[in-house]
């Protein structure tokens, strides 16, 4: 029998490095239950002389594909094997299909946090049925509240073609600005583009497209962000199209949840409910949804049920129930996957 450790990685924001132990315990285990065959056994939080890591046993010494899957846990620093009171470095392969300075160097309120940003895609695409090509680059993935970009970033990091929906203008222009202004400084290769979507001559939505030679993939990737009401998404993309959605909820605190027609509200679950039938209309069949939100302005239940009205078988056993985290007084965050029969 092997040991190994995983060395959680720092955090800037400390109560969120307090939650990460604990999350990446819950993170490793949906790995271990999808791409990893559940061939870790003890998946533990350990101190080694003060240290906190998240451990775990196999059987047999991990084997490179294996690494490579680990390699992008989101809580990943470094990984040891534990060889009697040493520890030995095991190389890890992230995916760096780009920098990750893609992904840090934005910084405005509102952002999510990185890491869980990075946790809830790799918990989404591990539960779809995707999860095989976790690896391989060309999954599609949206964030139908895509706020200025931070999952799509991360899934551009992944070599994967991305898609956003955002209602409010700023956030649209910051990001199309920021990923310009980057793509220009890091001479990566791109196209990009506003157009103006019309319907009966109406000016209905703006558009931004880009195609994107990463400067470490194989292939081009696509983006398309529209700004929009993400209840009218149907209108902007072909059913069965993607392979994740992945989106973080507005908070009710600073940011409500608004639709065009009923304006701003506290709670997010009527913006779910009638948003998330046509969210997972544009999911292939065996997709997942992938959605965090703050437990204080709508309990898990009441989203869950919505998420199942819509269409969904919602994981609701051994990690998937162990994901909430305290992010501050006002939120305390929770994940809920779902997949598309
Ligand atoms: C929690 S924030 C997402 C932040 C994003 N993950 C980031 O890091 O930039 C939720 C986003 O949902 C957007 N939003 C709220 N209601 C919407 C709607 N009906 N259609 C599209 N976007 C909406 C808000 O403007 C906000 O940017």
């Amino acid at each position: 029998m092997r040991s190994y450790v995983l060395l959680i990685l720092p955090s800037a924001n400390r109560v969120y490095a307090e939650a990460a132990v604990e999350l990446t315990v819950a993170e490793l285990e949906v790995f271990n239950l999808t791409v990893l065959s559940g061939r870790l056994r003890d998946i533990a939080a350990a101190t080694i002389a003060g240290v906190r890591y998240v451990g775990f046993t196999i059987d047999e010494e991990l084997t490179p594909d294996e690494v490579a899957a680990l390699s992008n846990a989101a809580g990943l620093y470094a990984l040891f094997a534990v060889e009697g009171s040493l520890l030995r470095p095991v190389a890890t392969t992230p995916l760096a299909h780009f920098d990750d300075d893609l992904i840090s160097i934005p910084k405005y309120a509102g952002k999510t946090n990185e890491q869980f940003t990075h946790l809830l895609l790799n918990v989404t695409l591990l539960s779809s049925t995707a999860s095989s090509s976790f690896l391989d680059g060309g999954l599609r993935v949206l964030d139908p509240l895509c706020g200025r970009g931070t999952t799509l970033n991360q899934a551009m990091v992944y070599g994967y073609d991305v898609a956003g929906i955002e209602l409010d203008g700023k956030d649209v222009e910051a990001y199309t600005a920021f990923l310009k202004t980057y793509l220009q400084r890091k001479r990566v290769k791109h196209r990009i583009e506003t157009v103006p979507v019309r319907r009966d001559k109406r000016l209905v939505a703006r558009r931004v497209t880009a195609r994107i030679t990463p400067p470490r993939g194989a292939r081009e990737l696509t983006l398309d962000v529209v700004h929009a009401d993400t209840t009218a998404a149907g209108e902007f993309f072909k059913p069965a199209t993607f392979d994740a959605i992945v989106t973080d909820a507005p908070y009710g605190v600073q940011h409500g949840s608004r639709t065009v027609a009923a304006g701003l509200r506290r709670s997010p679950l009527q913006l779910l409910a009638e948003a998330a039938p046509g969210w997972v209309r544009l999911l292939r069949p065996g997709g997942a949804l992938g959605l965090a939100w703050n437990t204080h302005v709508a309990a898990r239940d009441e989203a869950a049920a919505l998420l199942r009205d819509a269409g969904l078988r919602v994981l609701d056993h051994g990690p998937y129930g162990r994901f909430q985290h305290r992010v501050d007084q006002a939120i305390t965050r929770d994940i809920l996957v779902g997949v598309r029969a």
